[in-house]
C-alpha cells in the first residue's frame, strides 16, 4: 500500500438520478459532480436517500433514471460490472458486513480473490492493511471478538485492499466514540492525501464535514450542493 501508488482518483459524475422503491421517492433527479481525490460528505436527515445515492455511485443499484458517469464512462452499464466494481470501488458499508465465520484476515482479503493474486500476497497484502489500521494483532480474531471500533476498521482495511480509486462508506464512525472515530478519519484522509483517491463519505458527524473539501446535503431525496457554485467558478477560471 504505502510502496504502490494507486492511480489518481477516479472522477464521479451523477446526472439527474432518480430511484424510488415502490411509492417511496428516494432520490429525485439527484446531479453530484466530485472531481479526482476530492473528499465530499453527504449529510442530511436518516432516510433522506443518502445510502441510496452511495448504492448507486457503487453500482450496488440501477437508477430509474439518469445515469453514473465514472472517469467518463457509465461502467455499472457495461457487460461487466462486478469486475468494474472490484477494479474501482472501495465500500464500507453502514453496517460493517464482515463476514462472521472468516477472521479479520481472510475479510480483508475477500476483495482481493478472483483478482488473480496468490495466496500468499492475498495474505502478506491483507497483514499488511490491518497494520495501517492498527489491527496486526488481531488478524486471526473472527468479528464477533473484536469490538466495534476494531470490526469497522477491518471494514476500511477490506474497503482498502484492491486500492480503490473511489472509496465510499456510509457513515463510516456511527456508533463509534470519538476517539476511535478520529483514528478513522485520520486514516481516511491521510490516504486520500498519499494516494489521492476519490472520496464519498455519508456522515453526521461535523468532524468529518470540517475535514471535506466540500458538504452536500440530502433533503427527501433532493440533493443540495452548497458549493456548486464555487465549483463551477473554479472551473471556469
Ligand atoms: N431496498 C429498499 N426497499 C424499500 N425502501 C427503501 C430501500 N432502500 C431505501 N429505501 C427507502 O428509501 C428512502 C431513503 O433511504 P436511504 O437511502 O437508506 O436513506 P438514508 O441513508 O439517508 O437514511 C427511505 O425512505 C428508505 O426507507
Ligand atoms: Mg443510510
Amino acid at each position: 500500500m504505502t510502496e504502490r501508488m494507486a492511480q489518481a482518483g477516479a472522477e464521479v459524475l451523477v446526472e439527474r438520478v432518480s430511484k424510488s422503491f415502490g411509492r417511496i421517492s428516494a432520490l429525485r433527479e439527484a446531479s453530484l459532480h466530485v472531481e479526482p481525490g476530492q473528499a465530499v460528505v453527504i449529510t442530511g436527515r436518516s432516510g433522506s436517500g443518502k445510502s441510496t445515492l452511495l448504492a448507486l455511485v457503487g453500482g450496488l443499484e440501477q437508477p430509474d433514471a439518469g445515469r453514473v458517469v465514472i472517469d467518463g464512462r457509465a461502467i455499472w452499464r457495461e457487460p461487466h460490472p462486478a469486475r468494474a466494481r472490484r477494479e474501482v470501488v472501495g465500500f464500507v458499508f453502514q453496517r460493517h458486513l464482515l463476514l462472521e465465520t472468516l477472521s479479520a484476515q481472510t475479510n480483508v482479503e475477500v476483495p482481493l480473490l478472483g483478482a488473480g493474486m496468490r495466496h500468499a500476497e492475498r495474505r502478506r497484502r491483507a497483514l499488511e492493511l490491518l497494520d495501517e489500521v492498527g489491527l496486526a494483532d488481531r488478524a486471526e480474531h473472527v468479528p464477533a471478538r473484536l469490538s466495534g471500533g476494531e470490526r469497522q476498521r477491518v471494514a476500511v482495511a477490506r474497503a482498502l485492499a484492491n486500492e480503490p480509486r473511489l472509496l465510499l462508506a456510509d457513515e463510516p464512525t456511527g456508533a463509534l466514540d470519538s476517539v476511535t472515530s478520529e483514528r478513522i478519519l485520520d486514516l481516511l484522509f491521510g490516504l486520500r492525501d498519499r494516494l489521492g483517491m476519490t472520496m464519498i463519505l455519508v456522515s453526521y458527524d461535523s468532524a468529518i464535514g470540517a475535514r471535506a473539501d466540500r458538504t452536500v446535503t440530502i433533503v427527501d431525496g433532493l440533493i443540495h450542493d452548497h458549493d456548486a457554485h464555487d465549483d463551477a467558478r473554479a472551473s471556469a477560471s
